[in-house]
């Protein structure tokens, strides 16, 4: 398999223009204002486009990436709602697709100096920075291209939807995802402003005023992708992963067909892997300790605990119900837990 790496440079413009939705086009503008609108986390507002909210900033990058990104079909798309493990996922499967290019036990393995992030660019945060980043030929981008994305299904470019090319999604529980993004707002806004109070991040949260939200939404367009499309769509639960890590990544192998070879599991390679892209790994090297992000934040702001059930730690007994009942009210009929 050959790499899909291609780095990107911090870019502090993008805070800026999340914070101040400044810089922007007249046409857009006039879009923005005819566009159902909400109070935002980090940006002033988010804005609901095909009935999901977004940043104006992610809204600039969706119109472009949908206009102008044509899928191949060895493409491998990674699509997360915000703080479900996202950066874990793009370790694993980073990892996974280069082992040949990268031997995982290498000292100079790219995850070792580079954050995830960086080496699988979220598509519509690459659109919001210049009208045509990724051409079509793309010399840095050998096959699979390995991207990421926060869109919900329908805001998918017609050519992701159209060809063979793969998507993987990884969910986690709303209890959990709500606390580590209350968490991460407030380190991102400590820089910038003052913190949203729990209880109405709460509010914002379980109405599905989120980046990408509702959540529930989200989760649900992939998971009915996968029951259609099996062969396109695999969705995973981050808590599962977490669980069985070694048989979930054999399952990613198998789904872009590159499974492990006999050899490769004797000598303990799924476990290496793993081991890689381990929270206590990743978050104790230094690229991640003291390295900027592309939002020229620190990369570390992506690390807190990396465990399922934090939020027994934050929640009250009516919060939890309350997501518990959304949770059930939007799922019914479908057969998805989380
Ligand atoms: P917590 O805040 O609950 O710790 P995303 O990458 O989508 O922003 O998700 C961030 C969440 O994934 C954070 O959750 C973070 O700590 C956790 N995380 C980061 N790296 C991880 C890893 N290697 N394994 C498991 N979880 C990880």
């Amino acid at each position: 398999m050959a790499t899909s790496r291609r780095r990107l440079q911090p870019n502090s413009n993008l805070v800026q223009k999340c914070f101040e939705e400044d810089g922007f086009s007249q046409t857009f503008k006039n879009l923005l204002s005819s566009l159902p609108k909400a109070k935002g986390w980090l940006s002033p507002h988010l804005y609901n486009y095909e009935g999901f909210w977004l940043t104006a900033l992610h809204l600039q990058g969706t119109l472009f990436f949908q206009h102008n990104f044509q899928s191949q079909e060895s493409d491998i798309l990674l699509v997360t709602s915000p703080k479900s493990g996202t950066i874990w996922l793009k370790a694993m499967v980073f990892t996974l697709i280069n082992r040949m290019q990268y031997p995982v036990l290498s000292q100079e393995h790219p995850l070792l100096t580079s954050n995830p992030h960086d080496l699988v660019p979220f598509l519509e945060l690459e659109y919001a920075q210049e009208k045509y980043p990724i051409p079509q030929k793309d010399s840095s981008l050998t096959s699979p291209r390995l991207y990421s994305t926060h869109l919900p299904y329908v805001s998918l470019p017609e050519s992701v939807k159209n060809t063979k090319s793969k998507i993987i999604y990884m969910c986690r529980n709303p209890r959990d995802i709500f606390v580590s993004l209350w968490h991460y707002i407030s380190k991102l806004r400590s820089q910038e402003s003052e913190m949203i109070p729990f209880d109405e991040a709460f509010h914002m949260f379980s109405n599905g005023f989120t980046m990408a939200g509702p959540f529930w939404d989200h989760v649900l367009s992939y998971w009915e992708k996968s029951c259609e499309m099996p062969q396109k769509v695999l969705f995973l639960k981050y808590e599962e992963v977490k669980e069985q890590p070694l048989s979930h990544l054999r399952r990613l192998a198998e789904f872009l067909d590159c499974p492990f070879s006999l050899e490769e599991e004797e000598r303990g390679l799924v476990d290496e892997i793993i081991k890689l892209c381990s929270f206590d790994n990743l978050s104790n090297l230094e690229v991640n300790k003291s390295g900027k992000t592309l939002f020229g934040n620190d990369n570390g702001v992506f690390f807190r605990k990396g465990e399922a059930g934090d939020w027994k730690n934050h929640l009250t007994d009516e919060m939890v119900h309350r997501l518990n009942q959304i949770t059930e009210d939007k799922f019914k009929g479908s057969g998805l837990k989380l």
